[in-house]
């Protein structure tokens, strides 16, 4: 994960120490992509402690030679379909407006679903200074029918 996320212009490399914790700790709402002993992608998230039926997507990435053939959206479709304590209702996630492939990606989820992909705010350019870093684009997908 560390290793694909560090050549993705678009993603913000976090330490060893992070991607060990998210695999540990919220191994619920992670999950990779392999073939045989190829690692070919994996997404990142959590169910937030205040909206127990949201689900956000904090980091996605699929190796660059099998981008575009759908594994981006098994990713999320798999996330999805696990069992959480609560149903998950909504996925939210923080996409740079530039970022065309992850816009295509959510708005597929959405309308795969029959739902609506909403905006809800941003994270303001200042915010990361010193960095320089775009903004990010807060978006909410859902509702998600409840599962019987
Ligand atoms: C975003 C990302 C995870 C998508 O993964 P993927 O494996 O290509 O996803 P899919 O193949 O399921 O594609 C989903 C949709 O996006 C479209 N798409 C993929 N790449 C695209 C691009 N560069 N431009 C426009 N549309 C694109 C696909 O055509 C597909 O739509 P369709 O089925 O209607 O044709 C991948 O491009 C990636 O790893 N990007 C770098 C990291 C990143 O930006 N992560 C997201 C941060 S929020």
């Amino acid at each position: 994960m560390w290793e694909l996320v560090k050549i993705d212009p678009h993603l913000d490399l976090n330490s060893l120490y992070y991607y060990l914790m998210v695999t540990t700790h919220l191994r619920e709402t992670c999950v990779v992509a392999e073939n045989g002993h190829q690692f070919l992608g994996f997404a990142s998230g959590m169910i937030l402690p205040r909206e127990p039926n949201t689900l956000f997507v904090w980091q996605i990435a699929t190796t660059p030679s099998y981008r575009g053939r759908g594994l981006g959206t098994t990713l999320l479709e798999e996330l999805l379909e696990r069992p959480y304590r609560a149903p998950v209702r909504y996925l939210s996630a923080t996409i740079t407006p530039d970022n065309d492939a992850s816009w295509h990606l959510f708005h597929k989820i959405a309308k795969r679903h029959k739902t609506r992909l909403a905006t809800l705010g941003q994270l303001k350019r200042q915010w990361f200074a010193p960095e320089n870093h775009d903004e990010e684009q807060i978006i909410k997908i859902g509702p998600f029918p409840i599962q019987p």
